[in-house]
């Protein structure tokens, strides 16, 4: 074996330059590790709420019983992988849930992936019990988001020049010919899907 070789100059400064991100890494790890840990509030506040009726109720146990949590989150728990349907009431209405749950490929506006008829994964869902499907749909539709959370169709209430900006830059011409801004409507649609 050779002798060992000292460090070129560029070596030098690689590793350097390497070291310093590991102990900044490090220490903004451990900074918000402390922060997290010694703060009584908690690091991401929770947008998403839910007040369960007792058919909600039936209906959340059902939802648990069924599988849905191998795809979907719902009052944190479940599956981070899939669909969170958590503030899902707060875009869609119990009749448009429910509608989607018996027949989804004529309630879904594009392509379904895993509900509809079989072979699809979540074929059985379509064929539940009817009683059992009205129940999810109330439950579903008690999980609400606040207004401007990630999970609700409604941005923040207020003229946000951030968003006003990110709409001049962003929003071809044409779009605003084709759309309304979801903030000049009066009030959401009335019925089916909340969601333009
Ligand atoms: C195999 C995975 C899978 C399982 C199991 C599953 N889902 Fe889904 N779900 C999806 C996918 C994927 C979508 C998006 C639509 C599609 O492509 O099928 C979806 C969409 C939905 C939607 C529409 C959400 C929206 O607003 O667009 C609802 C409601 C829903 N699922 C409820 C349920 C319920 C209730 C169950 C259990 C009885 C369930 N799902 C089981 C994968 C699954």
């Amino acid at each position: 074996m050779a002798a060992k070789q000292p460090l070129k100059q560029g070596e030098k400064i690689l590793f350097g330059i390497v070291g310093i991100f590991v102990v900044l890494a490090t220490i903004g790890f451990v900074a918000m590790e402390t922060v997290r840990m010694t703060s009584d509030e908690p690091m991401f506040a929770s947008k998403t709420n839910y007040s369960l009726s007792e058919e909600g109720h039936r209906g959340s146990r059902i939802f648990r019983e069924s599988q849905c949590t191998a795809c979907h989150r719902a009052m944190r728990n479940g599956t981070n992988m899939g669909l969170s349907l958590d503030g899902v009431g707060s875009k869609r209405t119990r009749d448009w849930l429910e509608r989607f749950l018996r027949k989804p490929e004529q309630t879904y506006e594009t392509v379904t992936i895993d509900h509809g008829d079989a072979p699809k994964e979540a074929a059985y869902v379509m064929n539940m019990a009817s009683a059992d499907l009205s129940a999810i749909a109330a439950f579903l539709s008690e999980l609400t988001a606040e207004q401007g959370s990630p999970s609700s169709p409604m941005p923040p209430e207020g003229r946000s020049e951030f968003i006003d900006s990110m709409v001049k830059t962003w929003a071809p011409d044409w779009w605003k010919e084709k759309y309304t801004d979801i903030r000049e409507k009066a009030t959401p649609a009335e019925e089916g899907e909340l969601r333009e």
